[in-house]
């Protein structure tokens, strides 16, 4: 039996064993997937595991996602420029780290919003912490002209940008004389988690045609998105960037490429 995991520090809430516990059942796989709680100082062990060959491998999140990045043999070379594996893949007694969620963003818009990328000028992006590096890295792969990176801490902006590069920084407030060019506003943060919003974010300066995306996912429908739906804004919420990044390191440890289907979303969508 192929064994994978999912490990961080708490692990309780993840989502990702019902995702990949319905690809096993759906594709008749004789493998497991299991949750197990690592705190940062457990990581060692975890990698002979691995190294063993006791596991294929294994998805990595909050707060272990920068740690175990030392810790493989060998990285993806966009991993590396994100700065984060989420991702990892035993092989030959070696463990080799990716990084999916670059991949989860833009096959989850692919999908959602096809096309969202042709002629689209200008974005901006919310947020400046972990989560905002991999999509700022496929908006740049994607050729997006520009990205305006804006977040509360202005400076933490401006050190992202420096150390990614093609990217302008900037604070909220300048959300407002952005808008009107911006083609798509993606929230990197944990607003909207708990009922909490972005307090003055004028979506009505944004263009019509603009989409609006979100990479929290409880609840489904964030303030920012109801909002922007309210204004007749294109949405897509943050359950398919879940779902997507979880398909390469299926396909890897188990063999098969799994679909993100409606089936998946309702099943996942009922837990939340
Ligand atoms: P992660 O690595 O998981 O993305 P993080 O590094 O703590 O988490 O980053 C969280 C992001 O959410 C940051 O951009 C943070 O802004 P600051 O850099 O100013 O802290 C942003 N964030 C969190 N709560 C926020 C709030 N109430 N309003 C605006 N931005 C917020």
């Amino acid at each position: 039996m192929i064994k994978a995991f999912v490990i961080g520090h708490p692990i309780a809430h993840s989502r990702s064993p019902l995702i990949h516990g319905t690809w096993l059942k759906t594709y008749g796989i004789d493998g497991s997937y299991e949750a197990i709680d690592v705190a940062p100082e457990q990581l060692g062990d975890l990698f002979e595991r691995l190294r063993s060959g006791e596991f294929a491998g294994g998805n990595v999140t909050i707060p272990l996602k920068e740690a175990v990045f030392s810790r493989c043999d060998s990285v993806d070379p966009l991993a590396e420029t994100i700065g984060a594996v989420n991702t990892l893949v035993a092989r030959d007694g070696r463990v080799h780290g990716l990084n999916t969620d670059f991949m989860g963003f833009l096959d989850n818009l692919d999908q959602q919003a096809p096309g969202w990328s042709t002629g689209l000028g200008s974005a901006i992006v919310l947020g400046a912490g972990g989560a905002a590096r991999a999509i700022l890295v496929a908006l740049r792969q994607r050729g997006i002209g520009t990205i305006n990176l804006l977040n509360r801490t202005p400076h933490k902006a401006e050190f992202l940008a420096r150390s990614l590069g093609g990217i302008a920084p900037g604070p909220l407030s300048s959300f407002a004389t952005l808008a009107p060019g911006a083609g798509l506003v993606i929230n990197t943060t944990s607003v909207g988690m708990h009922g909490t919003g972005f307090p003055d974010l004028p979506l009505a300066r944004l263009p019509p045609t603009a989409l609006v995306t979100d990479i929290v996912y409880v609840p489904l429908e964030t303030p920012l998105l109801a909002q922007a739906r309210r204004r007749g804004l294109r949405t897509v919420d943050g359950l398919g960037m879940l779902l997507h990044q979880a398909v390469p390191g299926f396909t890897a440890w188990f063999g098969v490429k799994p679909a993100v289907t409606p089936e998946l979303r309702r099943t996942i969508e009922a837990t939340l």
